[in-house]
């Protein structure tokens, strides 16, 4: 899929704007505090109801306006789509709460932000991103989890009841520094956990098997195969070639005497991690900045791939300042590497490698955005 045209209207630093990017690479270069990272913030708006940067609509609406407007022009597999969004503040959405956040969808109000997935994907990547490799592992779970409700839709409910169980099991075993837990009890819970746990490990097993071998292979073709990249589950149960519901319920049963000790559910998918490796080497630990975002990149990238595997329709993919800490030989592999989609790329600078792949080029300036 593609953007054919995007409008912006008192959305952050932009009073009116338009831009129709091209079908393949497009850069957007301008000033720091430009307006770069406020046009990708758009787009990802319109893919997912939300922004990627804050959970405050309001701030989105220009300083001093009552409203702000996005509106996107897609074309599809299945024809031209539209996509506009509409905020809100002030009196009017005080009134009504349910106006702050107006979504069109082909022109049809939509009663929720759910019915916007599926219109328009979108791959981001973005500088925070970067902490996916450097960051505690409760961030790397989350890009398995996100990625797998993308990709996967039920996977979200999977989840959900993991969590239920998982809190129930947490409120018993506090309450036995007050009364003495009933074993049954504590067992019905072990065994939930174990049930609905053993499906949460399954599919990121399934996932991260599927995801290492594309992000191997991107890996390879962005450092031009000096570098081998292995990325792999890391259940916090082992479940190597048995049963994962009984290997959950084996561990909670050994761990029990020790959650009460310590006041919470130390074995479980909610301290799994995802290992990610150089060779022998461990990245998070001895990798280079570059060689850190490079890996971060390679996995992000990955989801073009399994994105248009399971929509048939490659994604739109954004990034936001990559080039920088990248050297001059991953910047051209990156732009040479035919991901087959349009891409919407930030620089501070025209690089020289995206000169060189005959990029469409526009100018952030002054609240403007000019095709060079
Ligand atoms: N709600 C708003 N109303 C008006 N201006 C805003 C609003 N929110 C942000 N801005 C302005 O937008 C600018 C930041 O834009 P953006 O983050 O897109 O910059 P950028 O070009 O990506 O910069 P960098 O290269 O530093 O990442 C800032 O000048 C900021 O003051
Ligand atoms: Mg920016």
């Amino acid at each position: 899929m593609r953007i054919r045209k995007l409008v912006l209207n008192g959305f952050r630093s932009y009073d009116r704007v338009e831009l129709e990017p091209s079908e393949g690479l497009n850069l957007l270069y301008g000033a720091n505090a430009a307006g770069k990272t406020n046009v990708l913030e758009a787009v990802f708006l319109c893919a997912l109801g939300r922004s990627h940067r804050t959970s405050r609509d309001a701030e989105l609406i220009g300083h001093g306006l009552a409203g702000a407007y996005v509106g996107l022009e897609l074309e599809t597999k299945s024809g031209v789509r539209n996509i506009e969004i509409k905020l809100r503040t002030g009196d009017a959405a005080a009134r009504n709460p349910r106006d702050r956040k107006q979504i069109f969808i082909d022109r049809g109000r939509a009663d929720k932000a759910g019915e916007l997935i599926g219109v328009l994907n979108v791959v981001m990547f973005s500088p925070e991103d970067l902490a996916l490799v450097k960051a505690s592992p409760d961030v790397r779970r989350r890009f398995m989890d996100m990625e797998l409700c993308q990709l996967h839709p039920a996977y979200y409910r999977k989840a959900a009841m993991y969590n239920a169980a998982l809190r129930q099991r947490n409120a018993l075993i506090k309450e036995a520094f007050v009364n003495p837990i009933d074993p049954d009890i504590l067992d019905m819970w072990n065994a939930q956990i174990a049930k609905t746990g053993a499906e949460v490990m399954r599919s990121r097993r399934m996932f991260m098997d599927e995801l290492s071998t594309i992000a191997s292979d991107i890996h390879r073709r962005l450092t031009g195969g000096r570098e081998q990249l292995f990325a792999f589950y890391q259940p916090n149960v082992d479940f190597d070639g048995g049963d994962a519901e009984y290997a959950i319920y084996d561990a909670l049963e050994a761990s029990a005497e020790d959650d009460i000790r310590r006041g919470f559910t130390t074995r479980g998918p909610h301290r799994d991690d995802m290992g990610i490796k150089l060779g022998e080497t461990d990245v998070k630990v001895f990798g280079s900045q570059g060689q850190q975002r490079t890996a971060a990149l390679s996995l992000k990238l990955s989801e073009i791939a399994l994105m248009r595997e399971v929509t048939g329709e490659s994604p739109v993919l954004l990034l936001d300042d990559v080039l920088s800490e990248l050297d001059d030989d991953r910047q051209s592999a990156l732009m040479e590497s035919a991901f087959d989609c349009q891409c919407l790329l930030t620089a501070t600078g025209v690089e020289s490698a995206v000169a060189k792949k005959g990029a469409t080029v526009f100018e952030v300036k002054d609240g403007r955005i000019i095709r060079v």
